[in-house]
């Protein structure tokens, strides 16, 4: 069989890490590991293998003496890779990985967007019947394949805009059957031929309290009726699910009933991976810390303990800034949370309050509302995303030995992607998922 992909003639090849780092931290987190071209190189070159790795990342001229093509041999790249793409003057980087995103839902919430450039905060619109609740309504009505097929196409999007790994939760549902419907969809398509893109699943089914419950009745039900029932469709290979994840807030899950919660989805072989720290400040990351979270999202209001307690067990803070940037939060201190040691990630927290699937643009939105770096935003959405789902070993990277997710940008710089923003559409050349293209636009 012959090698899938030869990328050829790039301007930059951008491994982010070359040391099979599996998350970045401190300063660790403000380099970015680039082939780059001078005056003596042509370009460099990438191979993907059969299996999809990566088999090679070295000069075109090396790879083009191992795989003997071109100059005067008669033998063209073509007829030794299965597809070849000309990255002259185009940076190549790994796939983005998006680290926390609510994709399966139905109904419409854009008029809360009006409320809120009206001046309601997001516990307003929620108590105005908005919010979480609305769509659960809305999702418990829905049809499965309805909302597989806007699913679908939220997946197709964020590919467009060159993410290849996606966290994807439940959590619409709040009650057994819906639960369990957002995970089929979410598990569907795991196996969609059309659906390239991977996917870690997130059990969110206490996302908020359901109406009609109060918020113990609604732990009781998740330990004792959705979890159970949940690990043995996962138990009979019926369903893949990853993490657990709880909505810890003042007015929804408090810390105790939050641990109790994560403690149960960890012995059903669950990772953590929560809502934390977003309105008020609870000790909710002091709280993930001491059970050994994977991730913590949000952490806007996270105090200095919270800050140590992390960086000490390096569980991944994964921060949204559409989030903060659509409400109009107070930031999450993503500074202190770097100098302290913290592994910074960065995620869409696509959902129907921040409708965006485009990572590029979520870059762009750290460095300047969260005053992170270019190179902390980078690593931010490949390692230490992938970190925060347990999966850097394979993604997050452009390293031998790892799938080959990639993307090929039109420009000699790798910054663009994150300097034009808003402009993904025009400078994303290719989308490349396990060797393959998915996204060509030659
Ligand atoms: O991450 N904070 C809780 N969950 C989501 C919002 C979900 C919704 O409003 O539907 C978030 O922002
Ligand atoms: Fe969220």
């Amino acid at each position: 069989m012959k090698p899938r992909l030869l990328v050829r003639g790039a301007a930059q090849i951008v491994q982010v890490c070359d040391a099979k780092q599996t998350m970045v931290a401190g300063d660790a987190s403000k380099e970015i590991a680039v082939f780059e071209t001078d005056d003596c190189v042509g370009g460099y070159a990438l191979v993907v293998n059969e299996n999809g790795i990566i088999s090679d990342i070295d000069t075109d001229v090396a790879i083009r003496h191992k795989y003997n093509y071109g100059e005067g041999s008669g033998i063209q790249a073509e007829d030794v890779f299965d597809e070849v793409i000309d990255a002259r003057g185009c940076c190549v980087l790994p796939g983005l990985v998006d680290a926390h995103t609510h994709p399966v839902w139905a109904g419409d919430r854009v008029n809360e967007f009006a409320m809120k450039l009206a001046g309601a905060t997001y516990m307003d619109v929620h108590k105005a019947g908005g919010g979480i609740n609305f769509t659960v309504t809305c999702t418990r009505e829905a049809k499965e394949d309805d909302l597989y097929q806007s699913f679908k196409a939220r997946l197709l999007r964020m590919m467009a805009s060159g993410t290849t790994l996606v966290e994807c939760k439940s959590g619409y549902g709040l009650d057994l059957e819906t639960e369990m419907k957002m995970l089929r969809v979410i598990d569907r398509a795991r196996y969609d031929p059309d659906i390239p893109i991977q996917i870690s699943t997130t059990y969110c089914g206490a996302h908020s309290v359901p109406r009609g419950r109060t918020a113990d009745e609604a732990v009781t039900d998740v330990i004792e009726v959705q979890l159970p029932a949940i690990s043995k469709e996962v138990q009979r290979g019926r369903l893949t699910v990853d993490s657990i994840d709880v909505f810890c807030e003042k007015g929804v899950f408090n810390v105790e009933q939050s641990r109790r919660m994560l403690q149960a989805g960890v012995d059903h072989g669950l990772m953590i991976n929560f809502h934390a720290e977003e309105l008020n400040p609870l000790k909710g990351a002091e709280m993930g810390a001491e059970l050994g979270a994977q991730a913590i999202s949000h952490l806007e209001e996270i105090s200095e303990e919270g800050i140590r307690a992390m960086a000490l067990v390096k569980s991944v803070a994964v921060l949204l800034p559409t989030t903060a940037y659509i409400l109009r939060l107070r930031p999450p201190p993503a500074r202190k949370m770097i100098d302290a040691g913290v592994p910074v990630a960065l995620g869409t927290d696509f959902n129907p309050n921040a409708f965006c699937t485009s990572m590029p643009l979520v870059m762009h939105l750290a460095c300047v509302t969260f005053h992170m770096s270019m190179p902390e935003a980078l690593n931010a959405a490949t390692i230490n995303a992938a970190a925060s789902l347990g999966k850097s070993s394979q993604h997050g990277s452009l390293e031998v030995g790892k799938r080959g997710d990639l993307i090929v940008i039109g420009a000699a710089r790798w910054e663009h992607l994150i300097y034009q923003f808003g402009g993904i559409s025009d400078i994303l050349k290719y989308v490349v998922c396990g060797g393959k293209v998915c996204v060509s636009k030659r």
